[in-house]
C-alpha cells in the first residue's frame, strides 16, 4: 500500500525527515485561527483522490509554541485525522511525539480529571489504526487505546549524543524517585557499571512549587540529569544546583520533550547546567538529537 507523510504545523522538520527516510512524498496543511478564536485546517493538497487508498502517516507534536498552544494543536490532529478518514484513506498512522496532557495521568487532588486518559480515548475514538509516541510520561495508559498504540524509547538516541559530545566518568542523576527506573535503563546506554542516584522531589499538588533535597558523591563526575520533560525548567534547575553543591564536573541537562516554556533556559543555565539536550519531538534550539530515524523504522 502507498504511504504519505502528512506532515502537521507542529512538526514540520521532523515530519519532513521521516518523510525522507521513509522515501515517501510529504504534503503539509494549511492552517489559521478564525476572528472567534477556532482553528482551521485543511491539508495542502487540491486533489482529494491523492488520499484515497493510501496509508496515511500523519506526525504532530503537540508541545505549545509561539504558534500554537497544545489544545491548538490537538484540534489540528483532530482535524488531520478526520481529513484524511473523510477523504478515503486506508490506514491512518498518527505519530504524536510529545503528547500534550501526559503529565495528568492521576487525580492528586479531589474534583480533578485525569485527562491524559481522555486524551488518548478522543484520539483513539477518531477511528485511527496505530499510534505512535515518544518516552510518554506515564505509558501505561496506551491501554487506553484499542488500535495499535507504542510508546518509543529515545534513551540510547540521547546517550549517544552525550557520549559523542565527550561527557566521562558518568553518573546518571534521576530529578526525584520515581524517574529512576527509566535513569537506570538510560544509564545502561553509557556502559555496564555507571552508577545511577535521585534526588528527593516534593511537589505540593495545590501550589506547584518543588522541594528537592538530597546530597550525591558526585565528586568531579560528568553528571547527566535526566527527565521525560522539562517544562518551566524548576525541576531540572534545582537537581543541577544540587549537583553542582554534590561538587560535579560537567552537568548535562537532558530530556526528551523540552519545552523551556518562559525563563526555563535561564534558569537551568543560571543553576549550573553545562548544556541543554532535547529531542525534534519539541522544535528548538535545544533539539539535539533527532527522532526520525527510530520513528520511520517503526513504521516502516
Ligand atoms: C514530572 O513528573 C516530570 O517528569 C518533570 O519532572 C516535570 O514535568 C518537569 O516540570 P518543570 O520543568 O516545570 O519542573
Amino acid at each position: 500500500m502507498k504511504k504519505i507523510v502528512l506532515v502537521g504545523p507542529a512538526s514540520q522538520m521532523l515530519g519532513l525527515k521521516i518523510a525522507q527516510e521513509l522515501g515517501t512524498e510529504a504534503i503539509n496543511t494549511e492552517v489559521k485561527r478564525f476572528p472567534d478564536g477556532e482553528n482551521y485546517l485543511r491539508i495542502n493538497i487540491e486533489d482529494e483522490t491523492l488520499i484515497a487508498n493510501k496509508e496515511v502517516i500523519i506526525i504532530q507534536s503537540t508541545g505549545p509554541s509561539s504558534s500554537g498552544n497544545q489544545n491548538t494543536r490537538l484540534m489540528e490532529l483532530f482535524m488531520m485525522i478526520d481529513s484524511v478518514k473523510r477523504m478515503g484513506a486506508s490506514k491512518v498512522i498518527v505519530v504524536v511525539p510529545y503528547l500534550a496532557y501526559a503529565r495528568q495521568d492521576k487525580v492528586f487532588r479531589p474534583g480533578e480529571s485525569q485527562f491524559a486518559n481522555v486524551i488518548l480515548c478522543l484520539i483513539n475514538s477518531l477511528g485511527i489504526d496505530e499510534f505512535y509516541t515518544v518516552d510518554m510520561h506515564a505509558p501505561q495508559i496506551l491501554g487506553e487505546c484499542s488500535c495499535k498504540a507504542i510508546n518509543i524509547d529515545s534513551m540510547k538516541l540521547l546517550a549517544n549524543y552525550i557520549t559523542s559530545i565527550g561527557a566521562n566518568d558518568i553518573v546518571v542523576v534521576a530529578p526525584d524517585k520515581g524517574a529512576m527506573e527509566r535513569s537506570k535503563a538510560f544509564a545502561k546506554h553509557f556502559g555496564e557499571n555507571v552508577p545511577v542516584d535521585f534526588f528527593t522531589k516534593e511537589r505540593d499538588v495545590k501550589t506547584g512549587e518543588i522541594k528537592m533535597t538530597g546530597t550525591l558523591s558526585l565528586k568531579d563526575k560528568d553528571v547527566v540529569i535526566a527527565d521525560d520533560i522539562i517544562a518551566t525548567g524548576g525541576t531540572m534547575a534545582t537537581a543541577i544546583k544540587l549537583a553542582r553543591n554534590s561538587g560535579a564536573n560537567r552537568i548535562f541537562a537532558v530530556a526528551t520533550h523540552a519545552l523551556l516554556i518562559d525563563q526555563a533556559k535561564f534558569r537551568i543555565l543560571k543553576a549550573g547546567a553545562d548544556e541543554i539536550i532535547g529531542t525534534d519531538a519539541i522544535d528548538n534550539e535545544v533539539s539535539k538529537v533527532s527522532l526520525a530515524k527510530i520513528i520511520a523504522d517503526y513504521l516502516k
